[in-house]
């Protein structure tokens, strides 16, 4: 059983903590106001703890970045303390979005939050991963008609290993994960965001992951 600490209580952070919790680990929800969780504990069940991000980010083992990705930088950066020796799994799109609220633009052109979190933390182990499908897919992969993929980004490869372990208990079959690599690759699973918003305008939010076919 690991520690893990999940900021951000929206879509992706509530669904990663429900299956991971059911998979065995110890989740606490990192949310901005702690003293203002009563409906989510009842809707999450009383197996999930809430703290606030500091706390979250210093009492666990396992940290998930699960906020939003345009202010992300940041909020982290204000973490390192917090974060130093730890592995952050980051799994936001730091984007700016169009007109209908879809992301429009990426924030780091040329390079990647990911990157600009490892330069941010350098006392941490920084994982890019799950970023690049809808949040339902992450906890669901088999469900998809056709085998999805996800992909990793990072500098060392132990982090990667408890990641694709963590992974593995989110459903993901070892196929179906691509290693691409060090974290500056995070610059090319950032950018498959953009394909997101033309999708789901076509085909409105029906699960899809962006997926290598070979
Ligand atoms: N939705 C998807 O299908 C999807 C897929 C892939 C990646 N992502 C990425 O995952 C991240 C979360 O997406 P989401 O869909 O879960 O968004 P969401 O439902 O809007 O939730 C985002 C959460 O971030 C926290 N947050 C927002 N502003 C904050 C601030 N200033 N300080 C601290 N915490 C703040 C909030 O948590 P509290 O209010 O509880 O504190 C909020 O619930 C984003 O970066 C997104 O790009 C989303």
């Amino acid at each position: 059983m690991t520690s893990i600490g999940i900021l951000g209580a929206g879509r992706v952070g509530t669904n990663l903590a429900r299956k991971l919790s059911a998979a065995g680990h110890r989740v606490t929800l990192g949310v901005r106001n702690p003293d203002d969780t009563a409906a989510l504990a009842a809707d999450i069940g009383p197996q999930i703890a809430f703290a606030d991000q500091p706390t979250t980010a210093r009492a666990t083992d396992i940290v998930i970045n699960a906020t939003l990705g345009d202010t992300s930088l940041d909020r982290l950066a204000g973490l390192r303390t917090e974060l130093s020796g730890k592995l952050l799994v980051d799994v936001s799109n730091a984007t700016r979005d169009a007109d209908d609220g879809l992301p429009g633009a990426l924030c780091y052109p040329g390079s990647s939050l990911a990157e600009q979190l490892q330069s941010a933390l350098p006392d941490t182990h920084v994982v890019k991963t799950l970023n690049t499908m809808l949040f339902m897919v992450m906890t669901a992969p088999e469900t998809l008609a056709t085998p999805p993929t996800v992909y990793l980004s990072g500098d060392d490869q132990d982090a990667k290993k408890t990641v694709t372990g963590l992974l593995g208990d989110l459903g993901w079959q070892p196929a179906w994960i691509e290693d691409l690599g060090g974290i500056t690759t995070a610059r090319a699973t950032e950018a498959m965001i953009l394909v997101v918003p033309p999708v789901l305008r076509r085909h409105g939010f029906r699960p899809f992951a962006v997926s290598l076919a070979r």
